[in-house]
């Protein structure tokens, strides 16, 4: 069993704000830059089954709830919106009290879908998602630590009475292997995660698997961890930085250009909350990097209609006020937050994610890519606390 004392540098950040995920120390050949730009493994790698160990032990046994957490990286920054709030009073204790999530990736207005989290754990939000899909849509939780999913599967019973149908399954499998969980090509509309993909010792596979699966016009929405830099390979098989979710996390421009490597070609911003790294050991052993857990939404469309750059074709978009839990605005992203009946100029882009994607039913498109107007006027994103103030309803900015 993993316990603090076997790394030294824990008790020096007792007073750490952010949660460790994971103890392990990575195998001195498995690099973040490796994992994120580096082919696909076809075998079980060496470096793979001590990870997966690893991982297993800590989120199977070491910890016991998120009390056990020591810091708050793996804690959700992003408080969820009204309607999840209402949903998450009726959960389970248990499923609540082993939630060790990032973000808060749960889109409204899902009602059908067929949705697949990654890295389930002990369920929370797979069992928001299954209220949220209602009886016509189906949630699928994977995760490769028995522990978790027993506790995740010990309460789908009481669930589906709750609700009143049942639409929920966990199974076990690897998310860089989800084939081998009996995951179809073009099976789901809706994948998520929460502070699982940093995990992962193949990034590059869990991309690409989430690219198989997903139907086209379907998105995969989901909170992780980032680095502001590529971190020195000293920070990455630091077992205290991966424990504290930071060793394993992505330089973030390196995690826009794998997108666009797999096929998402234009990752738009949720929200985004800095990781504080108060500890002065823990900020020297990273030189000096920041971290942000953001929630990102990587929408699956045929190759070519998601362009590299903005483009402006004239088109607009109209919300329909139809997405249960928001009658009156719908956020996009951090910088196209649509009021309902209002017409808000986007680029094609922009244009394609609301009308050929699953969200297509609850926004009008007008217009079309037959003229083209030049580059459409973008800025760089605002954060999300700025994101309503930069982005007056009814313009855009990309
Ligand atoms: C930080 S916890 C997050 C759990 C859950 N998403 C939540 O929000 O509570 C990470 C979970 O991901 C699972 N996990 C880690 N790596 C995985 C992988 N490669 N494939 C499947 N599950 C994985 C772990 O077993 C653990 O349950």
């Amino acid at each position: 069993m993993l316990s603090l004392p076997q790394f030294p540098l824990l008790r020096v950040r007792h007073n750490l704000r952010r949660a460790p995920c994971v103890k392990t120390r990575l195998p001195p050949t498995m690099t973040a830059a490796a994992t994120a730009t580096g082919p696909s493994t076809t075998g079980v790698l060496l470096e793979e089954v001590d990870t997966t160990r690893n991982v297993q032990q800590y989120y199977g046994k070491t910890l016991t709830s998120s009390r056990d957490l020591k810091t708050s990286a793996c804690c959700s920054a992003v408080p969820p919106s009204a309607r999840v709030r209402s949903i998450l009073s009726a959960l389970p204790d248990e499923v609540l009290a082993r939630f060790y999530g990032c973000g808060s990736p749960l889109p409204l207005g899902i009602e059908g879908l067929t949705v697949l989290d990654l890295g389930s754990g002990s369920g929370r939000d797979c069992y928001v998602a299954a209220a949220l899909v209602g009886a016509s849509g189906s949630v699928v939780g994977v995760d490769m630590t028995e522990e978790q999913l027993a506790v995740a599967r010990a309460h789908t019973q009481q669930w589906a009475s709750h609700l009143g149908y049942s639409n929920l399954r966990f199974v076990h499998g690897r998310m860089e292997r989800l084939h081998e969980a009996g995951i179809a090509d073009e099976s789901i509309d809706l994948v998520l995660s929460n502070c699982v993909v940093n995990l992962s010792p193949d990034k590059r596979a869990v991309l690409g698997e989430v690219f198989r699966v997903l139907k086209y016009g379907g998105e995969f929405h989901f909170s992780d961890v980032y680095a502001d830099r590529r971190l020195a390979q000293s920070a990455r098989e630091d077992p205290v930085l991966v424990g504290e979710c930071l060793g394993g996390a992505l330089y973030e421009q390196d995690f826009l250009r794998l997108c666009r490597d797999i096929g998402f070609a234009d990752p738009r911003v949720l929200s985004r909350a800095p990781v504080a790294i108060t500890d002065e050991a823990v900020s020297a052993a990273v030189g000096g990097a920041n971290f942000s857990s953001v929630t990102y939404r990587l929408f699956k469309l045929p190759a070519g209609r998601l362009e590299t750059l903005c483009e402006d074709y004239g088109q607009y978009a109209v919300y329909k006020g139809t997405i249960q839990g928001a009658p009156h605005a719908y956020a996009l992203d951090d910088h196209h937050i649509l009021q309902k009946g209002k017409p808000f100029l986007v680029c094609g882009n922009t244009a394609s994610m609301l009308g050929e994607t699953w969200l297509g039913k609850h926004f009008d498109i007008h217009g079309d890519r037959s003229v083209h107007y030049g580059l459409f006027p973008c800025g760089p994103a605002p954060s999300a606390d700025t994101a309503a103030a930069a982005c007056a309803p009814g313009g855009a900015c990309c």
